[in-house]
């Protein structure tokens, strides 16, 4: 029995205890990294469903990934980005991925909904499935192995416990979305509502902008005009849109910090620089910097370990040109 035949039997019997976990760490060599242990380099096949080219912080985290498995850990690393973001150009990657037989697949899903069926083949092809980021819904986590990614609930709500103590007698906010039906979306939207508590902000307005920084200033432009430029917070969901808002504002003829204040998720170095120089009022960061986590799963699942539906990445906040200020020379992202 191959290698790879002896660790999905040993994730597949993951139950029957030692000598299964024996058997994979045999097969699954001394430190796990895709190596057999016996001697010869066996290597691990990653299918890595991705999102592709989507903004900053989607090239940070991608490029962790792809560059934490690498040949020389032990993997081999099939990359599939989306085709323009299409769930069915992911769908049918998963798919091949599925066919082709890879060791475990890691999905970073461009639409929350949709994944059942694709994640039971997996599942009756005994092929571990990984979540980076993105969550699924419904949210079955006996689909996959884990999903890792920053707790966007908790960061949003930070977000909005700054914002309901920035502006302790109230104003008017908008809200700058990602594309609807990302599972990101509604965690950061409940998460912001958490932190906002009973705050007299008022929410005037919230659209998607699409991650994006063109669509973040042409949506907020048009919001400043539909209310006579009477708004004092934007909420933007990631950094880009954000960014797009403060040029927006600047147009306006309106001051950052002043007039009005924007803050944002992501940590992206323009947007820490935007903050450093007064661009941003707020940036919390998702750190996307997650791929030697994931290795560690991949290898804890291959070796039929159990391992937390749901692991959490820390992210901090910065809410100041000065915090800013202190990170930026040697931000990785
Ligand atoms: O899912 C994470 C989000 O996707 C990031 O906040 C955004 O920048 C990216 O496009």
């Amino acid at each position: 029995m191959s290698a790879k035949k002896r660790i999905r039997v040993a994730f597949g019997l993951a139950a029957v205890g030692a000598l299964t976990i024996g058997l994979a760490a045999c097969s699954s060599g001394d430190s796990g990294a895709g190596g057999d242990g016996g001697g010869s380099e066996e290597i691990t096949t990653v299918g890595f469903v991705a999102v592709g080219p989507e903004g900053a912080w989607r090239e940070a985290n991608e490029s962790n990934i792809q560059d934490t498995f690498s040949e020389e850990a032990g993997y081999e690393l099939k990359y599939a980005p989306a085709t323009n973001l299409d769930q069915k150009s992911q769908i049918d990657a998963f798919t091949s991925f599925v066919d082709e037989g890879v060791d475990v697949i890691l999905l970073s899903a461009t639409e929350a909904s949709g994944w059942e069926d694709s994640l039971k083949r997996a599942q009756e092809a005994e092929i571990p499935v990984i979540l980076l980021d993105r969550g699924i819904e419904p949210d079955d986590d006996s689909l996959y192995v884990t999903r890792i990614a920053p707790d966007n609930v908790e960061v949003a709500k930070e977000v909005g416990t700054w914002a309901a103590a920035t502006f302790p007698d109230g104003g008017n906010y908008v809200v700058l979305e990602g594309p609807a039906g990302v599972g990101v979306v509604n965690e950061r939207n409940t998460g912001f509502d958490e932190g906002l508590g009973d705050s007299s902000l008022t929410k005037l307005d919230a659209q998607t902008a699409n991650w994006s920084a063109e669509e973040g200033k042409s949506v907020f432009e048009t919001m400043l005009k539909s209310s006579n430029n009477d708004i004092q917070l934007v909420f933007a969901q990631n950094d880009e849109m954000g960014l797009g808002a403060a040029q927006a504002a600047e147009e306006a003829g309106l001051v950052v910090g002043e007039d009005v204040k924007i803050a944002t998720i992501d940590g992206t170095k323009n947007a820490m620089q935007a903050l450093a120089d007064g661009q941003l009022s707020y940036v919390h960061e998702y750190n996307p910097l997650f791929g030697e986590t994931a290795l560690e799963v991949v290898e804890k699942a291959l070796a039929g370990e159990d391992v937390d539906s749901y692991i959490v990445v820390p992210s901090e906040a910065f809410d100041s040109a000065e915090a800013a200020q202190a990170v930026l020379a040697d931000r990785k992202y």
